[in-house]
C-alpha cells in the first residue's frame, strides 16, 4: 500500500519551496508515496510550440506526456527517489518515495494518478495544487468564491465536464474523479504540505476533500 500524491504542475512550478518542502516532509511520514508529475507550464508552452508545426492531437498530447516525465525524472534527482515510467495500472511501489509522469495520450496526470491509487490499493489521493482548495465557483471568473470543506465527485463533474484538448487545466479531472468514485478513493485538494499528515492523523485540513 501507498498513499499517492498528484503533483500539479502548477504547485510544482509556482511553488518550489513548498515543493522541497513536500519532499522533506514525505521523508519523515511513516507511509511510502508515489508522486505523479504533472507538466505545468512546461507543458503548455510546448504544445504550443508543437502545435504551431502542425503536429497531432495525439502527438501534442504526446509532448504533454514527454514533460511530465522530465519534471517526474528532475524530482526524482533533486529529492534522490525513484522513477519509473511504468504503466500506473500495474505500478507497485517498494521505495519510500517513487515519481513517475502521464501514460496515455488523452489522459492527464490526475487519471494516472487514480489508477496508481487503485494498483497500489491507496485509498487517498492528494492533489497538490496553486489553489487552496475547491471553490463553489471558479475563482478566475468570480470574487465571491466560497471555500468547499468537502464536495461528492458527482458534484465536481457538473463543475468540470466538458471537451479534452491537450494542456487543459482542472480541478480535478473527470475521468479521474469517476475511477476515484468507483475506489472508493478520497482526494484530498489542497496547496498546504502540512494537509497530508493532518489527513493522515485524522485531523481537519485547510484544503477540501472530495469523496
Ligand atoms: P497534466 O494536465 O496532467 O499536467 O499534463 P499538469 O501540468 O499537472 O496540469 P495542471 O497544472 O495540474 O493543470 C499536461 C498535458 O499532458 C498530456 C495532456 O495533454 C495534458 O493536458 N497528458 C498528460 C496526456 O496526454 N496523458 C497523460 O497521461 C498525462
Amino acid at each position: 500500500m501507498a498513499a499517492v500524491i498528484s503533483l500539479g504542475g502548477s504547485f510544482l512550478f509556482d511553488k518550489k519551496k513548498d515543493t522541497s518542502l513536500l519532499f522533506n516532509e514525505l521523508k519523515k511520514i511513516n507511509e511510502k508515496f508515489l508522486v505523479i508529475t504533472g507538466g505545468g507550464p512546461i507543458a503548455r508552452d510546448y504544445i504550443n510550440f508543437a502545435r504551431d508545426f502542425s503536429l497531432s492531437e495525439k502527438e501534442l498530447h504526446t509532448v504533454g506526456i514527454k514533460c511530465t516525465h522530465i519534471n517526474a525524472w528532475v524530482m526524482s534527482k533533486a529529492f534522490k527517489a525513484d522513477y519509473t515510467d511504468t504503466d500506473p495500472r500495474k505500478i507497485k511501489v517498494n521505495k519510500k518515495i517513487t515519481l513517475t509522469g502521464g501514460y496515455l495520450p488523452g489522459w492527464t496526470t490526475d487519471t494516472c494518478a487514480a489508477y496508481a491509487a487503485v494498483s497500489t490499493h491507496s485509498k487517498v489521493i492528494f492533489n497538490m495544487s496553486k489553489e487552496v482548495g475547491v471553490y463553489d465557483k471558479d475563482p478566475r471568473k468570480f470574487d465571491d468564491v466560497k471555500l468547499l470543506k468537502e464536495i461528492s465527485f458527482d458534484k465536481l463533474y457538473t463543475l468540470t465536464k466538458g471537451k479534452r484538448v491537450p494542456g487543459m487545466n482542472f480541478i480535478f479531472d473527470p475521468l479521474a474523479a469517476k475511477i476515484c468514485k468507483n475506489n472508493n478513493i478520497e482526494v484530498v485538494v489542497t496547496n498546504a504540505v502540512k494537509d497530508i499528515q493532518r489527513y493522515l492523523e485524522g485531523k481537519e485540513i485547510n484544503g477540501t476533500i472530495i469523496r
